[in-house]
């Protein structure tokens, strides 16, 4: 396979970081991104000691600002990018105070929603908007948005609600990009209940487990498909 050059953000730690370096080792060039650029440091050790072809960013995606900074930064190096993974997430919906767990629409704090919609949905945005160009510039361009069956309407329940909206939201935009993105092929894929930070140690499978699929949507071959909702290569309903 010709080696890609692959953007990940939230890349530091959870399934991003893991997929990261497993897109190094098969001998991509994976731009890893980090709030914290120091977060990113002992990324930079593995790395370092096995060889691999990889570069370090900061970047919010929640900030506009973040995102063209890290374009232009980009952009002094590369002259497109072939593959942007949209992973970066947050889940907040379960930080209530106590006495108020609710985790119902009717309890949400409209803080959470709109933090958790910059993030979730709003982020990934903005990194396609920018980065489309470069994209366009690559000759089998991808992009791989992180969603959710929580985001799902054909299995939508309740709980986490600001969660489920912006990742349903995401998989809209994700038809909406493949529709309009010619030569561009854009996904959304669910990585499964992961053991991270995020999914707990209860979690069903480990990031090991859930790497594969990420890896896979992120090196599609040229007629792979589009506009489309994975889990582990599955096509699922959205
Ligand atoms: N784990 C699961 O069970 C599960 C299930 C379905 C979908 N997902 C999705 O999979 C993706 C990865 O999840 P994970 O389990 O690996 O989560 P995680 O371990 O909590 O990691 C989340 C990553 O996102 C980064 N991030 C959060 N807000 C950011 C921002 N504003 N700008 C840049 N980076 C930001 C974090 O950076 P910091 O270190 O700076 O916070 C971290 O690197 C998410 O989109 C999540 O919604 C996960």
């Amino acid at each position: 396979m010709k080696p890609r050059i692959i953007l990940i953000t939230g890349s530091n730690r959870g399934i991003g970081h893991a997929t990261g370096l497993e897109l190094c080792k098969l001998g991509h060039t994976v731009l890893f991104t980090a709030r914290t650029l120091s977060s990113l440091d002992a990324t930079k050790q593995i790395c370092t000691d096995k060889g691999y072809k990889a570069e370090y960013y900061e970047l919010d995606v929640s900030k506009l600002t973040s995102i063209q900074k890290l374009h232009k930064d980009v952009a002094k190096r590369h002259q497109h990018i072939d593959t942007l993974i949209n992973n970066a997430g947050i889940l907040i919906d379960r930080d209530y105070p106590l006495q108020a767990v609710d985790d119902k629409i009717s309890a949400m704090p409209l803080d959470k929603l709109e933090t958790t919609i910059q993030t979730n949905l709003v982020g990934p945005i903005m990194m396609i908007q920018t980065f489309t160009g470069m994209l366009k510039k690559s000759s089998s361009g991808i992009i791989v948005n992180f969603s959710s069956t929580l985001g799902s309407l054909t299995d939508m329940g309740s709980g986490m609600p600001s969660y489920r909206i912006s990742k349903c939201a995401l998989n809209a935009v994700t038809r909406i990009c493949a529709t309009e993105l010619k030569g561009i092929k854009v996904n959304s894929i669910h990585p499964g209940w992961v053991q991270t930070d995020m999914g707990g140690k209860e979690a069903s499978l480990t990031i090991a487990e859930s790497v594969p699929g990420v890896v896979w949507a992120a090196t599609l071959p040229k007629d792979g498909p589009t506009g489309k909702f994975f889990f582990n290569q599955k096509e699922i309903d959205w």
